[in-house]
């Protein structure tokens, strides 16, 4: 039976274990870990309702963002999400640092390391850097987008938006439409959707589906008519920055504008929409469509926040999860 006896505040800063756990991929986690995730994000939501919206959780832990890559959402939000907890952060952008100056991602790690940090949160074009980066320090590392291949806070968030938005998603239908070939989000939501019990689509042009990805366990259509029987359509953007120079993935972006672009007649009545952003109005996704109040993509920001609270938190402490919900709103 969990002790859910209530806490004073000066024993909720969690004690430093030896466990070195990191969120690198969806494929680490198992459905037991992702319902423990969304449940903590639930109780930061409601903590998120009071007029005084920081928690002293994470007093005295150190959070750093490390960002090779260009991001709004994912930055802002993992550093809100530390400062909320009440964690020292610190945010290095490539862009600024020594990086311009050629220094290596190793050595940019030894130095950070040199100031103790408890977890970082690192963004890359490369794929494998979270895990590389895992070798060079101690901290526990959080994956916030290594090229194409994982991105699984946001594919957290979405799970989060979801079950907030439609009451879970088991059995739920979603069409993932666009370029799935250069999309770590659609990798990793795949994963996590399935996990959950959603029945997934992937949509879009040949050249930008990857061979064999129904191995997975979705299923892919080349017809963008098909994204009428799901539930939910997830729009992807057009990935230019990944995509290899002089390949002809399609004729042209007014083309696939044409072709498979989501617009409302595309759409039938009520299908919710989503959208990792940012989004390419006009290309990928019709405005009309991403303003609509079907659209989720505001919910999806939103939700961002607290599911890296909770990622934050549950990585920086140990146990079951229902003492952490006790402690949390006990604080709240
Ligand atoms: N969805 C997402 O990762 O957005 P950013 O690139 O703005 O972080």
């Amino acid at each position: 039976m969990a002790d859910v006896r209530p806490l004073l505040r000066s024993e909720l800063l969690p004690p430093k274990t030896s466990a070195r756990r990191h969120l690198i991929s969806i494929a680490d986690l198992a459905r037991e870990d992702v319902e423990r995730l969304l449940a903590l994000s639930r109780t930061f939501a409601r903590s998120l309702e009071r007029d005084v919206k920081k928690l002293p959780t994470l007093r005295g832990r150190t959070v750093v963002n490390l960002f090779f890559e260009a991001s709004t959402r994912t930055s802002s939000s993992f550093e809100l999400a530390a400062k909320r907890l009440s964690a020292d952060v610190m945010s290095v952008k490539s862009s600024g640092s020594a990086v311009e100056k050629g220094e290596s991602l190793k050595d940019t790690l030894l130095t950070i390391g040199a100031y103790d940090p408890d977890v970082i949160v690192i963004r890359h074009a490369q794929i494998g850097a979270p895990h590389f980066a895992a070798r060079f320090t101690d901290a526990h590392v959080v994956n916030a987008g290594d090229g194409k291949h994982q991105h699984p806070t946001q594919a957290l968030l979405d799970l989060y938006t979801l079950d907030e938005e439609l009451g879970g998603v088991d059995g739920l239908h979603v069409a993932i439409v666009g370029d799935v070939l250069h999309s770590r989000v659609a990798r990793s939501n795949v994963q996590a959707l399935v996990l959950m019990g959603a029945r997934v689509t992937l949509v879009g042009p040949p050249p930008l589906i990857p061979r064999g990805i129904e191995a997975m366990g979705c299923q892919v259509s080349y017809d963008i008519r098909d994204i009428k029987e799901a539930d939910v359509v997830y729009v992807l953007r057009m990935q230019r920055e990944r995509m290899v120079e002089g390949a002809n993935y399609v004729p042209s972006l007014r083309e696939y504008t044409a072709r498979w672009g989501v617009t409302p007649e595309r759409l039938r009545p009520g299908q919710r929409v989503m959208h990792p952003g940012p989004m390419n109005r006009g290309v990928e996704i019709d405005p009309a469509v991403a303003d609509a109040a079907e659209s989720l993509v505001e919910r999806q920001v939103r939700s961002g926040l607290v599911v890296r609270m909770a990622v934050l938190y549950d990585l920086l402490t140990q146990g079951p999860v229902e003492v952490k919900v006790a402690e949390i709103e006990e604080v709240a």
